[in-house]
């Protein structure tokens, strides 16, 4: 790793000399939560995004993970979602499947797509309401601190804009406070229909992860990190705070590269 260090309230930064270095080191991290979570809860609930992220992702189906993290006892969610079918190229759903999910032995009941037989507004409602009912049996934790669910561990890609998961700059879904699960029908990146986790419930986690590459996001990531006072303040990205949990962010060195790096260690 090239960089890493701590940003107070802006959480953890890892900064890697190139993306085989940081798949390597997610997945390593992924892998620490999974066990982590396993022994604590019996279970490791896990909420993916779509881009770039999966693809990070794909040392966990090689070895050792393959064979040493307790795939059956992941469960699996989105942070967001396009309201597309399962099987259309833009389904986050189907990214993960064939980056991921078909290559490791995960429960095919354990994994929580959306109904892309409805409307986004009744897949929103539809997929707060399943979560809902994993809430009341565990297998999703609650928060100590507001009525939301506490994922172990939601992972978040960011766009050169600083959205994350389908909360993009100035949309009204930025200030929801009660729902679980939104929807916007006016995505600014393709496709337009989207349902996404609200920051209440990106906030109760008890780990989020940020992956950012590339130096089209520098900018953003410097507004996400950096004390940039009130220019920063309404970037999606800036608005993830876990309450409680912990934050970490993995980027490349393009990406990391208008940072104020005083603060790092090598
Ligand atoms: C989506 C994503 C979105 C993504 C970012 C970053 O459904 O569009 O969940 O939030 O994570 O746009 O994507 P890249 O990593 O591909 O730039």
């Amino acid at each position: 790793m090239a960089f890493s260090g701590a940003r107070n309230e802006r959480g953890e930064v890892r900064i890697h000399e190139s993306l085989d270095e940081l798949s390597t080191d997610l997945a390593y991290h992924i892998a620490e939560l999974s066990e982590a979570s396993v022994k604590e809860r019996g279970v490791f609930a896990i909420a993916l995004s779509g881009g770039s992220l999966v693809g990070l992702m794909g040392k966990l189906c090689e070895a050792p993970y393959n064979k040493t993290v307790d795939w059956a006892k992941w469960y699996i969610f989105w942070a967001d979602e396009r309201v597309v079918a399962k099987n259309h190229a833009d389904s986050n759903y189907k990214l993960a499947k064939d980056g991921l999910l078909s290559k490791v032995p995960i429960v095919p009941s354990h994994v929580h797509s959306i109904n892309d037989s409805v409307s986004a507004e009744q897949a929103a409602d539809d997929y707060e309401f399943g979560i809902r009912q994993l809430v009341k049996t565990r297998v999703v934790s609650v928060s100590e601190i507001s009525d939301c669910p506490k994922f172990d561990l939601i992972l978040l890609g960011m766009g050169p804009d600083g959205h994350v998961a389908s909360l993009f700059p100035t949309h009204s879904v930025l200030n929801e406070r009660d729902g679980w699960v939104t929807f916007i029908t006016d995505s600014p990146k393709p496709p337009p229909e989207r349902i996404t986790f609200t920051l209440p419930v990106i906030n109760s986690a008890s780990n989020v992860v940020v992956v950012v590459t590339g130096e089209s996001k520098a900018e953003a990531v410097h507004l996400a990190i950096d004390d940039v006072g009130p220019d920063g303040l309404s970037l999606p990205a800036r608005m993830v705070q876990p309450t409680k949990g912990k934050l970490v962010w993995f980027l490349d060195k393009p990406a990391a590269s208008k940072l104020d790096r005083s603060q790092f260690s090598e």
